[in-house]
């Protein structure tokens, strides 16, 4: 079975004073909380057994939100990260939980959504060898990871991390499925100059073995990373225009596991119940009665 891990620690410095009492994931995008987004593109993939890391200050209150899981159908458990030492530590702390399983690693505060997302990422959760990451097009590459692909085969051939000349405008999104070679691929890296354990020197060590596939996410998807306070508010402001216009709630999770079948029509009702009145269990409720009529 493949596992997913989620890594919702870091400092979030880039948005203080508003994360200096609270973790970044925590806060609300729209109608969620962050997490929520993260979490749901994991559940989108079939994956239902979960490790949230976050840091010692925080994890606490990941676990009050989100408990061992059952409200969704899925399995979490938790761990810490004492320092950021690079999201490529996610598989050496997760080392156990993951096993000589597959695995995914999403980043907590990236929010994915677009037409064939849930298609996409099940593919990619049943490939059984190599890597899937997902590359989308950018105006500022040289924040993130960045693919070159190959002009004609339209294969990646290279991925450098925050490069000062991007050899493309195609970025590497917050979120990997690798096979089971990843652990002693994360034990074997270096700190990069920056002192991190690298996502891309994974992705790179997957691309020499010519194991890496990466999939271009095209126009129809929207991807959003929310560490700055204009990416959080562009985030928040997109989730609420589809929402309010559809009537269709992005990443509720209790939606998904219906749709997944990870819960039963009576315990989303009785999730609903324990929601109170609000809009959220108004809708919670509509989900059911729409699949009965
Ligand atoms: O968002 C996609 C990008 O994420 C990729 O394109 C880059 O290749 C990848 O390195 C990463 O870049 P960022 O600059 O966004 O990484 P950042 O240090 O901001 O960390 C991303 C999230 O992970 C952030 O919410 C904090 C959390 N984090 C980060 C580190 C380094 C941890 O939980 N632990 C860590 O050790």
């Amino acid at each position: 079975m493949r596992k997913g891990i989620i890594l919702a620690g870091g400092t979030g410095s880039r948005l203080f004073p508003v994360t200096l009492g609270i973790s970044k994931q925590l806060l609300p995008v729209y109608d969620k909380p962050m997490i929520y987004y993260s979490l749901g593109v994991l559940m989108m993939s079939g994956i239902r057994e979960i490790l949230l890391i976050s840091t010692p200050q925080h994890i606490a209150s990941y676990e009050r939100l989100l408990g061992d899981g059952r409200a969704y159908g899925i399995s979490i458990e938790y761990a810490t990260q004492s320092e950021p030492r690079g999201l490529a530590e996610a598989f050496i702390i997760g080392a156990e939980f993951v096993g000589a399983n597959p695995s995914a690693l999403i980043l907590g505060d990236n929010i994915f959504y677009g037409a064939g997302l849930i298609q996409l990422c099940s593919d990619a959760a049943t490939k059984k060898d190599g890597a899937t990451i997902f590359a989308y097009h950018v105006r500022d590459p040289q924040r993130y990871g960045v693919v070159e692909f190959d002009a004609h085969t339209q294969r990646a051939k290279s991925i450098e991390e925050k490069p000062t000349k991007p050899k493309s405008e195609w970025a590497v999104t917050g979120m990997y499925f690798y096979d089971e070679q990843v652990v002693d691929i994360a034990r074997g890296l270096k700190p990069s100059r920056r002192g991190e354990l690298e996502i891309t020197d994974i992705n790179s060590a997957y691309l020499q073995r010519g194991e890496l596939n990466v999939e271009k996410l095209g126009r129809g998807f929207a991807w959003f990373d929310t560490g700055t306070h204009d990416s959080l508010h562009d985030a928040a402001s997109f989730v609420r225009t589809i929402e309010t216009r559809q009537g269709v709630k992005i990443c509720c999770l209790e939606e998904i596991a219906f749709d997944k079948g990870f819960l039963t029509a009576d315990e989303v009702l009785s999730r609903a119940g324990e929601l109170g009145d609000g809009s959220y269990s108004d809708y919670l409720r509509r989900c059911v009665s729409d699949v009965a009529r």
